[in-house]
């Protein structure tokens, strides 16, 4: 058994949905999450300047004694994970938009995938369009990471730019919207409330934290938390390192928590 902590790094707040995931399917576990807030968003920056923020989060996460590293970020894994998993001896998780479950979704209609510029136009999305993107249409949306960093998942400003990166799609029939970045997945309500009933929201955080915890099986890392409170086995950190920031990952991690689907909450 070993009790050290699971690393989890973002840009800043989104990764933290998927920390909710992860620390509900893995009630025996601790985990140490990293926002890297300064730096937020990734998306703005170059793939030299991305990378080198993710090295010095996952290097965060070593010092921290995690034994495993989640990149809770589509944009950090589209241009950090390869390397990150060549330089570090350790099991390192990572993400991808969920086009494949939308893809195979039986009813006709179109799948907008929201993810960010980076994200979209590097190998790793092309290769997932290329497997799985009949009928996908990749839609940058920069703005809402934005918005999240600012403390806005709801409101007149969301509502506003959900309707300027969506309503020029919603006049073919759409099947389901890929929540392609982890701080898009704060905007669930607000997507549930401006989109039609039948369009559905996937994201790929539920498959995360599954994969995270067939990683730690056939590594032998599983913990023994003794199934704590979820409030006492998570550590927030932030690259900004403020009471504010900190403050609102905690508040943020309860809205995760709240939004999980039933059957992982
Ligand atoms: N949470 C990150 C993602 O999943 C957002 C990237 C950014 O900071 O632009 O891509």
């Amino acid at each position: 058994m070993d009790n050290r902590p699971i690393g989890v790094f973002d840009s800043g707040f989104g990764g933290i949905s998927v920390l909710a995931s992860a620390a509900s399917a893995l009630p025996e576990e601790r985990f140490v999450y990293l926002g890297d807030n300064l730096h937020a968003p990734y998306g703005a920056h170059t793939e030299d300047e991305i990378m080198n923020y993710s090295r010095a989060c996952a290097r965060y996460l070593i010092a921290s004694d995690c034994k495993a590293i989640v990149i809770a970020c589509n944009t950090a894994t589209s241009v950090a994970a390869a390397a990150l998993r060549e330089e570090i001896d350790m099991p390192i998780i990572a993400m991808e938009p969920a086009l494949k479950p939308a893809s195979m979704i039986e009813s006709d209609g179109l799948v907008l995938v929201l993810a960010t510029e980076v994200t979209l136009k590097l190998d790793k999305f092309k290769q997932l369009m290329d497997n799985y993107g009949k009928d996908a249409v990749p839609i940058p949306a920069p703005k809402l990471v934005e918005a999240i960093e600012a403390g806005l998942w709801e409101g007149a400003r969301v509502r506003a730019l959900l309707h300027e990166y969506l309503a020029p799609h919603l006049h073919k029939p759409v099947k389901a919207v890929v929540l392609g970045c982890t701080h898009y997945v704060f905007l669930k309500q607000a997507l549930r409330k401006y989109l039609p009933a039948h369009i559905l929201l996937i994201d790929g955080n539920e498959g995360t934290a599954r994969q995270l915890k067939t990683r730690l099986r056939q590594e032998n890392l599983l913990g023994g938390a003794g199934g704590a409170d979820i409030t006492t086995r998570v550590m927030f950190h932030s690259t900004k390192n403020d009471a504010k920031t900190l403050k609102r990952m905690q508040a943020l991690f309860d809205l995760a928590l709240n939004q999980l689907p039933d059957n992982q909450a």
